[in-house]
């Protein structure tokens, strides 16, 4: 189907194969465009490992991934803690082996005018957002250097460049890890280490749907409607997990630093 009518479905079975032999660790993989990428991954043929602070919907995936027969694990985690990002990688490497793809996703959002933002505010998001990132990519990498490389993919935003009202903080974030990214990527690309970024514009998550709700809220029109000159329909979370796959697989073994943005030609429009 296309960008414009209803959303395409993603036919699992086509997914084999392009990521046998892998395993692949997911922050933030229980929910949303993280939990469509756990399952898309897992069929892709990866183990895959789900670091998130959500038990009963982490639970809820690793049965999901289960019943087609492939491999998952869930650990709870939050993923700004470095003792516990820290453990949770042992207990993967543990039980999968080397892991040879993240994607590092977990993240939220705040929708406030920059000048009501409280310090508490910008310490809970860097740490969400930022401070995770950090962590988790920084561990990976020593543990990359150590296994002949792998791919990394952060979830930056179309926020990470473009400004938006009311989200300065968010963008702020998205704008960080989207540099992470291609910071990642010139310093480690002759160890094999490669490393992109997704930037969606709304995508139909908990996260997409409350930031839409608080923004109409706040007076702007994000609405299914309102979409339209933007990206005209909201993203499937399907639809991001699927640009992931692509540049954690080794299909893109020559795409290194780049922003990939899935918004339907939203940043190119302008
Ligand atoms: N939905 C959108 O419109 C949109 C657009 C661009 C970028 N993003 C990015 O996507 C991510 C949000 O994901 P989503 O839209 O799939 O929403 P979501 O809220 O459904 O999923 C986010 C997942 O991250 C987990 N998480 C949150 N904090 C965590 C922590 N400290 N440790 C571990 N896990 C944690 C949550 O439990 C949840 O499972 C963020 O990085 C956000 O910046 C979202």
């Amino acid at each position: 189907m296309t960008s414009s009518g209803d959303p395409p479905v993603t036919d699992l079975s086509t997914l084999s194969g392009r990521l046998e032999g892998k395993v692949a660790l997911i922050t933030g993989g229980a929910g949303g465009m993280g939990r469509a990428a756990s399952v898309q991954f897992a069929a892709a043929g990866a183990r895959v490992a789900i670091l998130d602070i959500d038990q009963q919907q982490g639970e809820s995936a690793v049965a999901e991934i289960e019943s087609f027969g492939a491999s998952a694990l869930f650990i709870n985690t939050d993923v700004s803690s470095a003792t516990q990002v820290e453990q949770a990688i042992a207990k993967v490497v543990a039980k999968f082996g080397p892991i040879t793809i993240l994607f590092n996703h977990a993240g939220t959002i705040i929708v406030k005018p920059l000048h009501e933002t409280s310090d508490a505010d910008y310490d809970r998001l860097m740490d969400i957002n930022v401070r995770s990132a950090f962590l988790v990519c920084r561990a990976i990498v020593r543990h990359m250097l150590e296994h002949n490389g792998g791919s990394i993919v952060i979830t930056s935003s179309i926020g990470g460049e473009k400004g938006f009202a009311l989200e300065s903080l968010y963008c702020m974030t998205k704008g960080a890890v989207l540099q992470l990214a291609r910071s990642i990527s010139t310093e480690y690309r002759q160890q094999g280490i490669r490393c992109n970024a997704v930037c969606p514009g709304f995508v139909k998550t908990a996260h997409g749907l409350r930031e839409i709700d608080e923004l109409d809220g706040l007076g702007q029109k994000w609405n299914e409607a309102d979409l339209t000159d933007a990206q005209v329909r909201i993203c499937e979370a399907n639809e991001v997990a699927s640009a992931a796959l692509y540049l954690a697989s080794d299909e893109s073994s020559f795409i290194n630093g780049t922003a990939l943005y899935v918004d339907n030609g939203w940043y190119a429009k302008g």
